[in-house]
């Protein structure tokens, strides 16, 4: 068998087209969504992913800020700036890239983004949320590995899910996204004993480890989907994901390229909930007005 190839660049631009309407309904209201990214220190991979989310933005025709530090800044200075783009009527969504500094604690710098604004969905409160089910912005990488799924059709409800990794952008939201549609999930960990117990009974394998190749087609159940979050460089300079793509893919149905699976979906979902940012933005804007309109008709009527 060879598995069919779940094209996120093809999936992205269906997507983000549908956005684009969506964005392009408020600006005829007079009202540009933004986003404000934050990057901190010169990690060359967060600087290519940057580059990649501000560009997008521009050609669905979003306004976008960077907002760039040095390696060696304060925290202090990173949390002055994101008060400041909390406060900014330009700016609907706020995303600092990670991994940060030491000298920086991750959780002061997002707990600090606008609940309203937080575009990665990595604030406690909207992660808190997606255990709730009712969150507003999903973390965009699990989003998009969903909006993958179901543009391929593949059934959630009731299949084994396994999720190998377990870090808060990616694993551990992932599982609560599958768990949410009805999946019995397992999450798996570097130190899971015996990963092939779990791989070979998965209909939907998602693997964020960040070690290249370590899923192989052997590990995989036949006819399982098989999404590759991973994007390693090789001593060779190619890109590969963290699973063997070649052996994999004659055990899969349905499998990811790296790049050009998750990746591109990762951004799509990033302009989403900038969208859906601006969008709520809007909405209360206007209810303020109405209410306001209604208190001055409440007062002028006492008046009389
Ligand atoms: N670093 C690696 N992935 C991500 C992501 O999706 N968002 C941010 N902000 N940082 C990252």
């Amino acid at each position: 068998m060879t598995a069919t190839l779940m094209d996120g660049v093809a999936v992205s631009k269906s997507i983000r087209a549908q956005w684009k309407e969506r964005a392009d309904v408020l600006k005829l209201q007079g009202l540009t969504p933004g986003l404000a990214v934050v990057l901190v220190g010169d990690n060359a991979a967060s600087q290519v992913y940057v580059r990649n989310k501000v560009k997008a933005c521009g050609e669905m025709g979003l306004h976008s800020e960077l907002h760039q530090f040095p390696a060696n800044v304060s925290e202090q200075v990173v949390l002055a700036r994101i008060a400041e783009l909390n406060a900014s009527p330009k700016i609907h969504g706020i995303l600092v890239q990670l991994p940060l500094p030491p000298q920086i604690d991750n959780t002061r710098v997002l707990e600090a983004i606008s609940v309203e604004k937080d575009a990665d969905g990595f604030h406690l409160y909207n992660l808190g949320a997606l255990v709730t089910g009712g969150t507003v912005f999903p973390p965009c990488t699990p989003y998009g590995v969903m909006a993958l799924l179901d543009y391929y059709r593949i059934p959630i409800e009731g299949c084994n899910a396994v999720v190998i990794g377990r870090s808060n952008i990616v694993g551990k939201p992932m599982a609560l996204m599958l768990l949410a549609r009805s999946a019995t999930v397992s999450i798996c960990t570097s130190k899971t004993r015996d990963l092939r117990q779990y791989t070979s009974i998965a209909d939907i394998l998602v693997v964020a480890t960040g070690k290249p190749k370590m899923v192989t087609g052997a590990m995989i159940k036949p006819g399982a989907v098989v999404v590759d979050v991973g994007i390693n460089r090789m001593p060779d300079g190619k890109l590969a994901g963290d699973v063997d793509f070649d052996s994999a893919k004659e055990k899969a149905s349905y499998i990811t390229p790296v790049p050009g699976g998750v990746g591109p979906m990762t951004i799509t979902m990033l302009l989403a909930n900038t969208v859906q940012a601006a969008e709520r933005f809007a909405a209360k804007s206007l209810n303020m007005r109405k209410d306001q309109s209604g208190t001055g008709r409440e007062a002028a009527a006492l008046q009389k």
